[in-house]
């Protein structure tokens, strides 16, 4: 089967580090935006490039995006990822200046001159696509699809109503799930389903010199996001997920439906069915996922 070609949007951070990964080998990876969401766009920017450099694929673009969401100040995760995003990881790859160039309007001239339809895979506030589907209206009819991680299913039982990406920029989200061609959604009550047990982390190192860095990277993970999705003995891995979801939906149950969010007050980011559904496009939305399968498919991944 042709390999998709896709645009990462991500916001690395550990668990998108593995994510983009995977990605690479799964997908023709037509390049990498990075967005404000672990950390500040400026560290998101230089991970993604570390990463690509670290993993032999120097001459995939990287570019910035957004420094802060639509409307809210930024909030960041440095007691999961660390103030680098990258936990206490250390890099030998030089810092790069950005091209100057918009993630949304670098996505918009590669999405309208490429001939085929990309498929974007979005591992962070959705800030970059929400800007994307808003100044480059043309772009829609060259997208394939938009998979994210990000909010909870309405009426998942969860112990708390929003996800990270989506609270952080509720506004954004509710632009991708009013406006998104194809938009396929991992809420992170379905990530949790698929927790890796903490014991299992050892397995990375038989992956030569990329498993050995996500080995180092993970274990900083697995101190500070064990327990977040309820097994003090596991951790969640939310971005790898949605690379699955893009390559492998056959592993996910699925339920259409309109979303919108909530942008304001004490349920800020919370996703709840969009009250006038005539007017949304449905949005994909993974209502469980077969997590054998899909950590058979992960160390696959690795594999290739
Ligand atoms: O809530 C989990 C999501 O927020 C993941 O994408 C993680 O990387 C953070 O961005
Ligand atoms: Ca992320």
């Amino acid at each position: 089967m042709d390999r998709k070609q896709v645009v990462l949007d991500m916001d690395p951070g550990i668990d998108d580090a593995l994510a983009m990964v995977v990605a690479l080998n799964r997908f023709t990876v037509i390049g990498v935006s990075t967005v404000a969401g672990n950390a500040p766009v400026e560290q998101t920017f230089q991970n993604a490039h570390r990463i690509l450099q670290f993993t032999r694929h120097s001459t995939i673009p990287v570019v910035a995006g957004a420094d802060r969401p639509l409307f809210y100040p930024l909030l960041t995760a440095e007691d999961i990822h660390g103030f680098s995003g990258m936990g206490a990881y250390t890099w030998d790859v030089p810092d790069v200046p950005h091209s100057g160039e918009l993630a949304w309007n670098w996505m918009a001239r590669r999405l309208t001159t490429s001939s085929v339809r990309c498929h974007l895979v979005a591992t962070g506030p959705l800030t970059n696509i929400a800007m994307l589907l808003w100044a480059h209206p043309e772009s829609h009819e060259h997208i394939g699809s938009i998979s994210c991680m990000g909010g909870a299913l309405p009426g998942s039982k969860m112990d708390k109503a929003f996800e990270f990406n989506v609270y952080v920029d509720p506004h954004a989200a509710d632009v991708v799930f009013r406006y998104g061609p194809n938009v396929r959604l991992i809420g992170i009550n379905v990530a949790h389903r698929a927790l890796m047990p903490v014991s299992q982390l050892d397995r990375f190192k038989q992956f030569g010199r990329v498993g050995q860095m996500l080995f180092d990277l993970l274990q900083f993970y697995a101190v500070h996001a064990r327990g977040e999705g309820g097994d003090p003995q596991a951790m969640p891995l939310d971005d790898a997920l949605v690379v699955a979801a893009t390559e492998a939906p056959e592993l996910f149950q699925w339920e259409e439906m309109p979303l919108t969010v909530v942008r304001e007050g004490p349920l800020r980011g919370t996703v709840v069915l969009a009250p006038y559904a005539a007017e949304r496009e449905p949005v994909q939305v993974a209502t469980s996922v077969d997590a054998p399968q899909f950590f058979e498919w992960l160390w696959a991944s690795l594999t290739e």
